[in-house]
């Protein structure tokens, strides 16, 4: 059993992550969920957070992390994921209250107070992340590894060098990944290759409570790559979780990978170091390449059926 900690900003990929999680719990132990801001405030994300647990029926308790990335200022994604930033699907009726813990201490506490080493998942910018390394140093040799998404070897999406999580925070991405912590890296261009058809969502429809839930934030989610064209929709979050999961159905290399924050046409960009010469830098990061989107989707569906 691999114990997980899941940083995030739900997200409507963050909630199919999320899910994917809790429904292999014989594999995944799922200690805590700690937000950010990102997709939306961080009081916003932290409700969805509720939201995704209530209707998976579960209780692992939440801890609400950084409302602001370490230096910029916040800048939120509503044209993927609406004014709520995780529109579509109606929850009523959340019971569960918050930690009264922050995100940095939360895990801290949690990392420090566990035997073995701790996985961390982080969906969102890195901000509580670099705040923890900061902060409590200590945690670093009881982390297993970061599996993340963020970043990509050649093409970003909020610029066209930068992913959106490392645009948002690329000083907290910077600190993690000269953090000296193993790094599993799923970027953008995995995670197009996990992308789910606009056809397959219809899978969903009318099934169950939770299935219900994934076809609203599906049909929502999948208006944005409508509106590019597209006949599929890429299921970013959850391909770190997946590869936790089911390495096999991946293609990864280990390269070193620095993030940039001098700013300019490339701030926030990953940039991997591909080359073959004779000084390389030692690997800091596995970064994954490709999957096989069949084998992602069955897997997905799967988990998401196997919790109605
Ligand atoms: C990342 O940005 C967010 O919009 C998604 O939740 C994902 O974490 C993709 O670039
Ligand atoms: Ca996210």
């Amino acid at each position: 059993m691999r114990r997980i900690l899941i940083d995030c900003d739900p997200g409507h990929d963050d909630a199919m992550a999320i899910l994917l999680a809790l429904a292999n719990d014989t594999v995944l132990e799922v200690a805590g969920i700690t937000t950010v801001g990102g997709n939306q405030t961080v009081d916003k994300v932290s409700e969805n957070a509720l939201k995704i647990l209530t209707i998976a029926n579960r209780e692992i308790e939440v801890a609400k992390g950084a409302r602001e990335p370490l230096i910029k200022p916040l800048q939120c994604a509503p044209e993927a994921h609406g004014d709520t930033g995780m529109d579509g699907p109606i929850v009523e009726n959340i019971t569960m209250q918050f930690s009264k813990k922050n995100a940095v201490e939360f895990l801290r506490d949690k990392i420090l107070a566990f035997d073995g080493k701790t996985t961390i998942v982080a969906l969102g910018p890195l901000t509580n992340l670099a705040l923890l390394l900061k902060t409590y140093p200590e945690v670093k040799e009881k982390i297993e590894e970061i599996a993340l998404m963020g970043g990509g070897y050649s093409i970003g999406n909020a610029t066209a060098a930068a992913e959106f999580n490392f645009y948002v925070d690329p000083h907290a991405a910077h600190i993690v990944y000269h953090s000296g912590i193993p790094i599993i890296q799923a970027g953008c261009e995995v995670s197009h290759a996990a992308s789910i058809l606009h056809t397959e969502i219809e899978q969903f429809k009318e099934k169950g409570r939770v299935s219900g839930f994934v076809y609203d934030l599906l049909k929502f989610y999948s208006k944005f790559s409508e509106g590019l064209n597209l006949d599929r929709s890429p299921i970013f979050d959850a391909c770190p979780v997946m590869y936790l999961l089911h390495p096999e159905i991946f293609t990864a290399k280990e390269h070193y990978v620095d993030i940039e924050i001098s700013g300019g046409l490339t701030e926030g960009m990953s940039v991997t170091d591909r080359r073959v010469w004779y000084d390389m830098p030692k690997p800091n990061t596995t970064v994954l390449y490709d999957v096989d989107r069949e084998k992602f989707i069955e897997y997905l569906s799967s988990a998401i059926f196997a919790l109605d």
